[in-house]
Parts: C-alpha cells; sequence; structure tokens
C-alpha cells in the first residue's frame, strides 16, 4: 500500500477522540508522524496506540482556545518532529439549543472553541510553513454550517466561519505552497451519539471519514476543496452565486425585485466565483452591457464573459483574480 504521507509531520487538534483519533491513526498508518492534541488522557491514549502499532507521534496536552497553547504545541512539534507540514483542525464541541433559548455565554463558547480555535492553531503554523513554502492545512466545517440545522445556531454560525477562513487562507496560502481545504464529515462519535438510529451508526464509523482528510493533506492536495465525507461517500461543496437579473435601469426596482426572486436564483450556469471580486467584476460587467440599452424595461442578464480588470471610481483598477482564475461554471 503507498503511504502518502511518508516523514511528513502533522498536527491533530482534538485528536484523542472520535473523528480526531481515527484522523490521527490514519495520518500515522499513511507515514506521518502525528502530534496528538486534546483537552485530556485522550491525547496520550492515541499517541501510545500509534507507537504500539509501529508509528510516530507524541501528545500535547492543550486547549485550541488558548493562543499559548497552540504556540506551544506547535514548538513541540518542531523541537521534536523537526518542522510541521500538516496541521488539521479538528477539534469541537457541541452547545445545542433552539435560539430563543440559547445563551450568550454558549454562543460564545462554540465559536471561542471552533473558529478562534482553528485561528490559533494556524497562526501557530502559518509563518513557519511559509518560510518552508509548503504547508496542508484543514478546517473541520459542517453540514450544519453549509446547510443549516434545528437547534444549532451557534455551530452553524462557527463552521461557516471556518470556510470563509479557509477561502482566504487558500488565497494567501497559494505562492507559498500552503493549501487549505475544509472537511465536512458525518460520523458516529460522542458528537452525534444517540442522533442517529442503528443501522445509520453502523454505517457511519469515523473510519470511513479519514481517507478524505489524507486527501486533503497529501501532496497532491487541491485546495480550497469543501469536501463531505461518510459511510464511504465523498462529496464536494461549492459557494456558488447566479447570473441574477440587472434592474438597474428600471424606475421600479423594488417592486421588480420582489416580483423576480425566483428568476434571480435560477440555477443555470452558476458560476464558482474564484474570489469575491468576481462579485463586483459581474455586476459591473452587466451593468456595462446593459448601461444605454435599458430603456426603462428590466432585462435578465445574458451570462457574461469576466472583464481582464475594470477601472474602479477613483482611479486604480479591481485586482485581477488571484493565479489568473476565472469564475468557474457549474452545470
Ligand atoms: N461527528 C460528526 O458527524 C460531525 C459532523 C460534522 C462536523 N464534525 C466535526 O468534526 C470534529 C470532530 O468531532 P467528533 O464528532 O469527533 O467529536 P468528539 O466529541 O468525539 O471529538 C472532539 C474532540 O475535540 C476535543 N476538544 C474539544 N474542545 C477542545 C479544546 N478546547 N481544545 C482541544 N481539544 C478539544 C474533545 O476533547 C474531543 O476529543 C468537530 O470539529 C466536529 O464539529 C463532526
Amino acid at each position: 500500500m503507498p503511504r502518502h504521507l511518508h516523514d511528513r509531520v502533522a498536527i491533530i487538534t482534538g485528536g484523542g477522540a472520535g473523528l480526531g483519533r481515527s484522523h490521527s491513526l490514519e495520518l500515522a498508518r499513511q507515514g506521518a508522524r502525528v502530534v496528538v492534541n486534546d483537552l485530556g488522557p485522550g491525547a496520550g491514549e492515541v499517541a501510545h496506540e500509534i507507537r504500539a502499532a509501529g508509528g510516530e507521534a507524541i501528545e500535547f496536552v492543550g486547549d485550541v482556545t488558548r493562543p499559548q497553547d497552540m504556540q506551544d504545541l506547535a514548538a513541540l512539534a518542531i523541537e521534536r518532529f523537526g518542522g510541521i507540514d500538516i496541521l488539521v483542525n479538528n477539534a469541537g464541541i457541541l452547545r445545542d439549543r433552539s435560539f430563543a433559548k440559547m445563551s450568550l455565554e454558549d454562543f460564545r463558547l462554540v465559536l471561542d472553541v471552533h473558529v478562534m480555535g482553528a485561528v490559533h492553531a494556524t497562526q501557530a503554523v502559518w509563518g513557519h510553513m511559509q518560510s518552508r513554502g509548503y504547508g496542508r492545512i484543514v478546517m473541520t466545517t459542517s453540514s450544519s454550517g453549509l446547510y443549516g440545522n434545528f437547534g444549532q445556531a451557534n455551530y452553524s454560525a462557527a463552521k461557516m466561519a471556518l470556510v470563509g477562513l479557509m477561502q482566504t487562507l487558500s488565497l494567501e496560502g497559494a505562492k507559498h505552497g500552503i493549501r487549505v481545504n475544509c472537511l465536512a464529515p458525518t460520523a458516529l462519535t460522542a458528537m452525534t451519539d444517540g442522533l442517529l438510529d442503528e443501522d445509520a451508526a453502523r454505517l457511519l464509523a469515523p473510519e470511513c471519514v479519514s481517507p478524505g482528510l489524507v486527501a486533503l493533506v497529501a501532496e497532491s492536495a487541491p485546495t480550497r476543496l469543501i469536501l463531505l465525507a461518510g459511510a464511504g461517500s465523498f462529496e464536494a461543496a461549492d459557494i456558488t452565486m447566479t447570473h441574477g437579473v440587472y434592474l438597474g435601469g428600471t424606475h421600479d426596482p423594488v417592486e421588480q425585485l420582489c416580483a423576480r426572486i425566483d428568476e434571480l436564483r435560477a440555477r443555470a450556469d452558476m458560476l464558482v466565483p474564484a474570489s469575491a471580486w468576481e462579485q463586483a467584476r459581474h455586476e459591473i460587467a452587466k451593468a456595462r452591457e446593459f448601461t444605454g440599452a435599458v430603456t426603462g424595461q428590466a432585462t435578465v442578464a445574458r451570462p457574461v464573459q469576466a472583464a481582464q480588470s475594470i477601472p474602479r471610481e477613483g482611479g486604480g483598477e479591481w485586482p485581477a483574480t488571484p493565479q489568473g482564475q476565472g469564475p468557474r461554471r457549474t452545470g
């Protein structure tokens, strides 16, 4: 069996149980030297399990919400294993309640663990990865963030924040060889215990997700992929933009807009913008296309080619899409 991570050094937060344990064991099986982080003894137990199976691992007991802990975690990995190639932001908690009953403390705590925890760990390795010109980082998101889930407003907000973090870090990391992706797993763990029926639980072993994690941190890893994984299946999610409608020439844009919501949501030829600028580019290009041609009639936008550069009011140009990529089209 090829070992995809031979001699790579991986840090995994929340690696002492559930998906984190499964990921840690799989990273080690693939040849990585693993630093297992968790809040308690689980970190040491998983590191021991890896060593007992002939792999290399050490534990670090620490809290992702504490920036200094994450700095110490990174320093330990460098001291013991000589560098850091991979960071898996996996630590997480739930504080589920309907929004009406959710306390601000619980909302903040969930954001703190998932979002700031990932920020602290990522910040601790970022400069190191930049200077080495190599890095693989995974944010653990969730379908609860991507698609919503009753009773999880705090968790959904946190998990979607990680998608935004990944989107921008993948752009900023590209020229330094740092690839950043998201993993949205489904698995039976302490977090989901009791929520799944017996048959579903049997299918949703954490071990079915971890091959997806390896693909996201391998040398050949993609960047900016949101990978969904569960029960042996893998899917991708995208943040898309429709072509929409142009109403700039109409006298009653509010009325038009209210009447044409379904039209602007039409999914044919949806775009996957390569960066935030694509919205402005798309809108400016549409406005240019219709300016002068529209005489008070609303017009449906046709697909437009993104201009190479668009002069900005007050001088300058909107930056070209990073890496020269235009938007991807779906369908
Ligand atoms: N299980 C699922 O179906 C599912 C679905 C979507 C996303 N996720 C995400 O996957 C990740 C792993 O979840 P899991 O299902 O294995 O849950 P889990 O509860 O089994 O494991 C989470 C681990 O994170 C650790 N942890 C919690 N707070 C921490 C902190 N402050 N510092 C360090 N470690 C901390 C816990 O001690 C635990 O070992 C989480 O980010 C979770 O949100 C899981």
